[in-house]
């Protein structure tokens, strides 16, 4: 039984914690950095997806009135490679069109349903309702309502020229312009006027792009 003695070989391996904790740690850090590193250097995962483009500062102002409202906690927007979700949200979601979100708002909590498409899905009189009373159109819905965005002005949500010039750090190209005309942007627009230009805006771009694409290979 020389094989046994080998000290590389499966009996030294099981029989001696310390060496199994080493080499259990040194596999699996090589399978996680063949799988990570290469994702800092993929275009697809660091380049916008074709037809992306940065929120306008409305549309970012509503995305803020999302996260703070806690939206994603029963949304995701993310629409995994599965067919039930294709069939039922759109494209499945690549990593490109994510580029411009800081922080990404995937989530994965799905109390209702996906949201990474939903944009133009409805019309904007229907979010309306929706938002206020969501059993005004969905009757079995358990979805909260949230009627004091309406009251609340877009300003509310803070400084959006501060947030722009954040997010440029991070690599959004915002132009200086953008960023000192977005507090106009967002004059006489309430908050709920800007999260429905967030919702209304969601998968859209991209969205687009792939519909051109299908009708050109057709
Ligand atoms: C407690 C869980 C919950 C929270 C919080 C919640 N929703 Fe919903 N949402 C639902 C459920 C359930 C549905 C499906 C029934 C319906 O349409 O009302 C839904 C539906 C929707 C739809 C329609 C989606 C579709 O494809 O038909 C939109 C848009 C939406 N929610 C937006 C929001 C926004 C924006 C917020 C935050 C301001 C929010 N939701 C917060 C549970 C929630």
């Amino acid at each position: 039984m020389s094989d046994n003695k080998k000290f590389f070989s499966h009996n030294t391996l099981e029989s001696n914690a310390g060496w199994l904790i080493v080499m259990t740690i040194f596999v699996v850090a090589i399978a996680g950095l063949v799988q990570i590193v290469p994702l800092f250097f993929q275009h697809s995962t660091t380049k916008p997806a074709e037809g992306v483009t940065p929120y306008s500062a409305l549309r970012l102002a509503g995305r803020d009135v999302y996260q703070r409202e806690g939206c994603l906690g029963c949304h995701s927007q993310h629409i995994r490679t599965l067919r039930s979700e294709t069939e039922r949200y759109g494209p499945y979601s690549v990593a490109g069109e994510s580029v411009y979100d800081h922080p990404f708002m995937w989530g994965s909590k799905r109390t209702g349903p996906d949201l990474a498409r939903v944009g133009q899905r409805y019309s904007d009189d229907w979010h309306r309702i929706h938002l206020r009373n969501p059993r005004d159109v969905v009757p079995e819905s358990n979805m909260p309502g949230y009627p004091w965005l309406q009251n609340k002005p877009a300003s509310n949500v803070g400084d959006i020229s501060a947030h722009m010039t954040a997010l440029r750090r991070l690599g959004v190209p915002y132009t200086d312009e953008q960023i000192a005309n977005g507090p106009k942007e967002l004059e006489g627009k309430t908050e709920e006027d800007a999260l429905i230009a967030y919702l209304q805006g969601l998968g859209t771009n991209r969205r687009a792009v792939q519909a051109a694409k299908t009708s050109a290979s057709n």
